[in-house]
């Protein structure tokens, strides 16, 4: 099997034609980073968008939260959920929703998608905060593990059946996706993350996280933020594919000297991102419902 010239450009050439992002997304992901938000402001700008409310009051009346029916207004859900909580919905619902699903397949592929990046944000946090980043640096770490395969969901959804060979050729060759996907496609999903990041004029930070997380790494450059989300998606990766025939690197060890976890705290960190992936699950099924 061989590079078809065309699906390099016809992959950049469907990234460009990408819908906006909702405004909505853009001021909340702005409004969010800003310490002195309020809770009024997001209220107001949820308020615009009446399916992204009355998601985000779904949720919060769930048996997830235990509230069944008790919470009738947005300003009662923020202060329930936090403002970072209501952050990571707003972006999975619009950012995500901007790729629907069409076929079973492609359904199932969504549900993989979203436990992996609500995976790989949970240990964003705890890989952040154990290794005293700031809490600037703690919150765009989550918002790049949330959005850091944007660009595997976004073949997903528009070359499925292309992108379908590339796994069965990794599988088949015994080899990661990032070398089959640069040699069939002519680009891995990271660099499609990258330029969609570019086309929804997403922060610089976040454009660096999605394009960068699969690595490479150069052994003198230490990168927390970057390092933090590359072990969150390694230790995650296994929800992808459902199949163990696709080798996943280990980080290199630029990126686990700089962890420096023992085995026993690496054990520890796995057990702690399977109950928040089981915790995703739950929530996955209030969402697409
Ligand atoms: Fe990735
Ligand atoms: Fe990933």
């Amino acid at each position: 099997m061989t590079t078809n010239p065309f699906v390099k450009s016809s992959i950049e050439k469907s990234v460009q034609d990408l819908p906006a992002l909702p405004n909505v997304v853009t001021r909340i992901l702005k409004e969010t980073e800003d310490p002195e938000s309020c809770t009024q402001t997001i209220e107001r700008m949820i308020g615009t968008e009446p399916a992204l409310a009355s998601k985000v009051l779904r949720v919060v009346n769930s048996a997830y939260y235990g509230l069944s029916g008790q919470v009738t207004s947005l300003g009662q859900a923020i202060v329930i959920l936090g403002l970072q909580q209501i952050r990571n919905l707003v972006l999975s619902v619009s950012a995500f929703g901007t790729l629907k699903a069409k076929t079973p397949n492609q359904i199932d592929t969504m549900e993989q998608f979203w436990l992996h990046s609500f995976g790989t944000a949970a240990a964003t946090q705890i890989i952040s905060t154990k290794k005293g980043l700031t809490l600037d640096e703690c919150e765009s770490a989550c918002v790049g593990g949330l959005l850091h395969d944007i660009g595997r969901l976004f073949l997903f959804a528009n070359f499925g059946q292309t992108y379908t060979q590339v796994i069965r050729h990794a599988e088949q060759k015994k080899l990661e996706m990032e070398v089959v996907e640069k040699r069939l496609l002519g680009l891995t999903h990271s660099e499609v993350g990258r330029q969609m990041a570019i086309h929804w004029k997403l922060p610089k930070t976040l454009v660096h996280l999605i394009g960068g997380h699969e690595g490479p790494f150069s052994p003198e450059v230490v990168d927390p933020l970057l390092f933090t989300l590359h072990v969150a998606d390694w230790l995650t990766k296994g929800l992808y594919f459902g199949t163990d025939e696709i080798p996943t690197k280990t980080p290199p060890a630029v990126v686990m000297d700089w962890l420096n976890f023992s085995p026993e705290q690496l054990d520890w960190l796995e057990t702690e991102v399977e109950a928040k992936v089981d915790e995703a699950r739950q929530l996955y099924g209030l969402m697409a419902a």
